[in-house]
C-alpha cells in the first residue's frame, strides 16, 4: 500500500461530483463545475484527453460529437478523435448547447482552467481517459497537479499507466477503476501501486469494500445516482461515491 488508509471506519461519504455536477450542467465543462460546488460537492471527477499540440483538455469521449457542435464548426472533422484537434480549434467549438440553450458558448476547458476554478475549494478525481493514445500523459499530469494542493486524485482503467503514473508522483493518490469486481489476486496486486479501488457500483458490497479496506485502500464507487443504490453504497461503508447529482447524495448524507 502507498498511502495507509486508517483500518476502522474511515470519515463521512465523500461526495464526489462525476464529470462535474452532470445531471444539471454540460458534463466537463466550468459550468458543471461551478454546479457541482454549488450543490456542496467535496470533489469533481474530470476526465482528462491530449489535445495534438500538447494541451491538456477535460473530455470524455474518444470523438467530440456527442458533447459538441464539431458537426457544425468543423463538419469534416466529426469523427476524427480528439487527439487529432489543437487546443485552439477546440476553443472554437461550443460544448454547452448540446445540453441546453442555456449553455450555449461553454467551452472545453484545460486542466489549467479546472484547477484555476476550483482552487482550493474541493478536491479532484481526474481520470486519465485513454491514456494509451497519449504516450506520456501520466508524467505531464504529474507534473501539473505534483504541487502541494489539498486533495487531488487521479484514476483510469488502464492500470499499467496508473503504475507509471504512480511512480511519477508517488505523493498523489491514486486509484485503480475496475468495472468488474475485482478479485482477492487483483487487489493484492493493486495495493502495491494504488490508495484507491473504484468500481462500479454494481459489483460494489461491503465484503468488497472490507477487502480493500484490509488492503488499506479505500473505495469510490460509480456511477451512483438513484436514491436506493445511493443508500445501499453509504451501508456498504465506501470512502467516496461518484454520483451525476451531487446535490442529491448530499442531502441524503444530511
Ligand atoms: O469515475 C469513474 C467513472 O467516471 C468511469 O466511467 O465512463 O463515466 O468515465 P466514465
Ligand atoms: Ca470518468
Amino acid at each position: 500500500m502507498r498511502h495507509p488508509s486508517p483500518a476502522g471506519p474511515g470519515p463521512a461519504v465523500q461526495v464526489v461530483a462525476h464529470r462535474g455536477a452532470s445531471a444539471d450542467a454540460p458534463e466537463n465543462t466550468l459550468a458543471a463545475v461551478d454546479e457541482a460546488l454549488a450543490q456542496g460537492a467535496d470533489s469533481i471527477e474530470v476526465d482528462l484527453q491530449r489535445t495534438a499540440d500538447g494541451q491538456l483538455v477535460l473530455l470524455h469521449d474518444t470523438t467530440l460529437a456527442r458533447t459538441t457542435d464539431v458537426a457544425r464548426v468543423l463538419p469534416d472533422r466529426a469523427a476524427e478523435p480528439v487527439g487529432t484537434f489543437t487546443l485552439a480549434e477546440l476553443k472554437r467549438l461550443d460544448a454547452g448547447s448540446w445540453f441546453g440553450p442555456g449553455f450555449a458558448g461553454e467551452p472545453v476547458p484545460t486542466l489549467g482552467e479546472l484547477l484555476a476554478r476550483v482552487g482550493d475549494r474541493a478536491g479532484l478525481l481526474i481520470e486519465l481517459k485513454d491514456p494509451a493514445s497519449y504516450p506520456g500523459i501520466e508524467q505531464q499530469v504529474a507534473d501539473a497537479v505534483g504541487a502541494p494542493r489539498a486533495d487531488v486524485a487521479v484514476q483510469s482503467f488502464d492500470h499499467d499507466a496508473m503504475r507509471r503514473f504512480a511512480a511519477a508522483a508517488p505523493d498523489v493518490p491514486a486509484g485503480l477503476l475496475f468495472d468488474s469486481r475485482p478479485t482477492d489476486a487483483e487487489l493484492d496486486a493493486a495495493a502495491a501501486v494504488a490508495d484507491q479501488v473504484n468500481p462500479s457500483f454494481r459489483v460494489t458490497d461491503a465484503a468488497l469494500v472490507a477487502a480493500v479496506r484490509a488492503r488499506g485502500m479505500e473505495t469510490g464507487v460509480y456511477t451512483v445516482n438513484s436514491g436506493t443504490d445511493l443508500r445501499r453504497m453509504i451501508d456498504a461503508g465506501v470512502h467516496r461515491i461518484i454520483t451525476d447529482v451531487p446535490g442529491v447524495l448530499r442531502a441524503l448524507l444530511g
